[in-house]
């Protein structure tokens, strides 16, 4: 647990529940841990992990870039003042305002097809996304480096692309690779990097290698820049990286308080947050560490689960706690990344508010609310 029990109590109380609450110390502390291990590399923040304004300001005053996938990823970046160069534009189905506000902020292009081409904005700067057909150790919808998922180009494709770009005018930057997210087995970048340094005899020479994203939170990082910087000097590239959940998950704590327990072939400990507050678990089977803020209380079995009408709402299985009483807390931990970024309004459900937890900064108080919970008037603001 990244923070203190008493904080914990505090911010339930101060802001309500569900919450999320993120440490400063720890985003801090995994931004020093991917400097140290991958050095002068360039890192661009996948801000789909998690685009909080309050934390992309943070990491951009840190001097980090963000990787943004869709127009109002990149109305975040430039929001937070990211200049061009810190912008990259990515995704597989890029619309012609991404493409337009891409040219506009000077941003950098990953081109996803070789159709994209000519797309493109007059003389752009662009990667090539090389899909290096692999089977990826994670779950099948985070595996995006299959020989059958929907990115990248193959690595047959991928020099005549860079050839392609180079005679429309466009500065080929060099190649990007990106084989999917919360990879358990380190092998699978060994073998990525490895099917691109093959690639070194045709393509020649190039400015950039970027190495994506994909980091499990128990990463050995130091192994992984260490593959990632020799295919880069292969092709005597400067190295880019992209990670998203490896700079906020850690940091981040979802509060939920008990609503009540029921016993049917199960134990249930009944939360008020659920599956449109954390669908990771729903979605993806994703385990979470869960910690109950009470004590005492004979320890038994649960399963947590949500508010929600589907039988899918669930956050946890089989978590051993002592006895819940309604109005204690539970944390539910790791949820800093597509946490708070995946919630919803099904079910005309407020997202909930977060807050960052920094003693000793602002107005004196260890808390700082980051976004306020939604009202259900903002749910339906939109509507006719
Ligand atoms: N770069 C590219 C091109 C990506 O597509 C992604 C994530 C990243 C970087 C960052 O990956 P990370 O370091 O966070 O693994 N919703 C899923 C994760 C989807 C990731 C999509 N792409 C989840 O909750 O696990």
């Amino acid at each position: 647990m990244t923070l203190p029990t008493a904080a914990l109590h505090d911010a339930a109380e101060r802001f309500g529940t569900p919450l999320y609450v993120y440490a400063a110390a720890e985003l801090d502390a995994a931004l020093a841990r991917v400097r140290s291990a991958f050095g002068p590399a360039r890192v661009y923040y996948a801000m789909k992990a998690n685009p909080n304004l309050t934390l992309l300001r943070r990491l951009n005053a840190a001097g980090v870039g963000f990787e943004c996938v869709s127009p109002g990823e990149l109305a975040r970046a430039e929001e937070v003042g990211a200049s061009g160069p810190q912008i990259l534009v990515n995704g597989p189905a890029k619309s012609a305002a991404e493409y337009a506000a891409g040219a506009r902020l000077g941003a950098t292009f990953i081109v996803d097809r070789e159709e994209e081409v000519a797309l493109l904005p007059p003389a752009s700067r662009a990667l090539v996304r090389v899909n290096p057909a692999l089977e990826v150790s994670t779950h099948d919808h985070l595996a995006t480096g299959a020989a059958g998922s929907k990115f990248g180009v193959t690595l047959q494709q991928a020099p005549r692309v860079l050839e392609a770009l180079r005679a429309a005018g466009h500065t080929a930057l060099g190649l990007h690779v990106h084989i999917g997210s919360a990879i358990r087995d380190a092998h699978d970048f060994t073998a990525a990097f490895g099917r691109l340094t093959e690639l070194r005899e045709q393509t020649g020479p190039l400015a950039v290698l970027d190495a994506g994203g994909g980091w499990g939170l128990d990463a050995d990082l130091h192994g992984i820049a260490r593959e990632a910087r020799a295919a880069a000097s292969a092709f005597g590239a400067e190295l880019w990286v992209e990670p998203g959940r490896y700079l906020v998950a850690r940091a981040g704590t979802l509060l939920t308080r008990v609503v009540g327990t029921k016993r049917t072939g199960r134990n249930f400990c009944l939360v008020d947050a659920g599956m449109t507050e954390l669908l990771r678990p729903m979605l993806y089977g994703a385990v979470h560490p869960v910690t109950p803020l009470w004590d005492g209380g004979e320890v038994g079995t649960w399963d947590i689960a949500g508010p929600a009408c589907e039988s899918g709402d669930l956050l946890a299985r089989d978590i051993s706690m002592p006895q819940p009483t309604r109005g204690a807390l539970v944390a539910i931990g790791e949820a800093g990344a597509y946490g708070a970024a995946m919630s919803s309004n099904y079910l005309t459900r407020s997202r909930p508010a977060e807050a960052l937890y920094e003693p000793g900064t602002g107005d004196g108080q260890d808390w700082t609310l980051i976004r306020r919970r939604e009202t259900p008037q903002d749910v339906w603001a939109a509507e006719i």
